[in-house]
């Protein structure tokens, strides 16, 4: 995006503006697409690599929501989501099922994460996706970061088929969409990479899900449920 900022302020268009040129350009920017892709159950050696390697070489941002003992086996790749811009969230310590938990267990499972990223990254909210999108009423409001759940679900981890995978994001991506895949397959990463280059070429944005929100104008809340960019 920065680019295209930098573009239009240095053909004297301020951004945001929606004064477009009268030729067939003006339809691809007059309405701008954004998208958020967001990786579950990593980091993994390997496949993770791969797809911040092709998330780079695209200019893509993406969320990662990471597996407390799987970052804590891979800290250099949860530095690399950091330094290259992506948004790093909690997806609990030991990926457990959040719903039907007693509250202390359940809040334990999140804070161990949290402060392993505090101390790995730096202060910051690290948001949370509850595994399997469940957390219960009861746990919503204790939960002390905004909660990120998804619109587009291609089912990835069921197929381990990149082409299938493709297809059902192309089929159900939306602007504003949030897409859930998992960067612990490599079929899940040849299929995010060959969406990014599908939906560019539509003139999307891939964007975190942080910046989704914020580009619609919605203040995350703490304990909210987001599953889309629109709330
Ligand atoms: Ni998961």
């Amino acid at each position: 995006m920065a680019i295209w900022v930098l573009l239009l302020l240095l053909l004297g268009v301020p951004a945001g503006s929606r004064a477009l040129p009268a030729d067939g350009s003006a339809a691809l920017l007059e309405e701008e697409r954004y998208i958020a892709l967001t990786f579950d159950d990593g980091p993994r050696s390997g496949t993770t690599d791969r797809l911040l390697d092709g998330l780079r070489q695209r200019g893509a941002s993406a969320t990662f929501f990471l597996v407390g003992e799987q970052a804590a086996a891979n800290p250099a790749l949860v530095q690399r989501m950091q330094a290259e811009g992506h948004q790093v969230g909690n997806h609990t310590w030991s990926h457990v099922r959040l719903e039907g938990m007693d509250a202390a267990p359940a809040l334990a499972e999140i804070q161990r994460t949290d402060e392993y990223l505090q101390q790995l990254l730096g202060e910051g909210d690290y948001w949370l996706r509850p595994p399997y999108g469940l957390i219960g009423e009861q746990l919503e409001p204790q939960v002390p970061v905004p909660m990120v759940k998804w619109s587009v679900d291609p089912r990835d981890w069921e197929s381990r088929n990149t082409q299938a995978v493709v297809r059902a994001v192309l089929r159900d991506a939306k602007p504003n969409s949030i897409v859930l895949l998992h960067d612990i397959y490599a079929t899940s990463v040849e299929a995010a990479l060959q969406v990014v280059d599908a939906l560019q070429k539509e003139g999307y944005w891939f964007v975190t899900v942080e910046e989704l929100l914020r580009l619609n104008g919605v203040t995350p809340q703490a304990g909210a449920l987001y599953r889309t960019g629109t709330g």
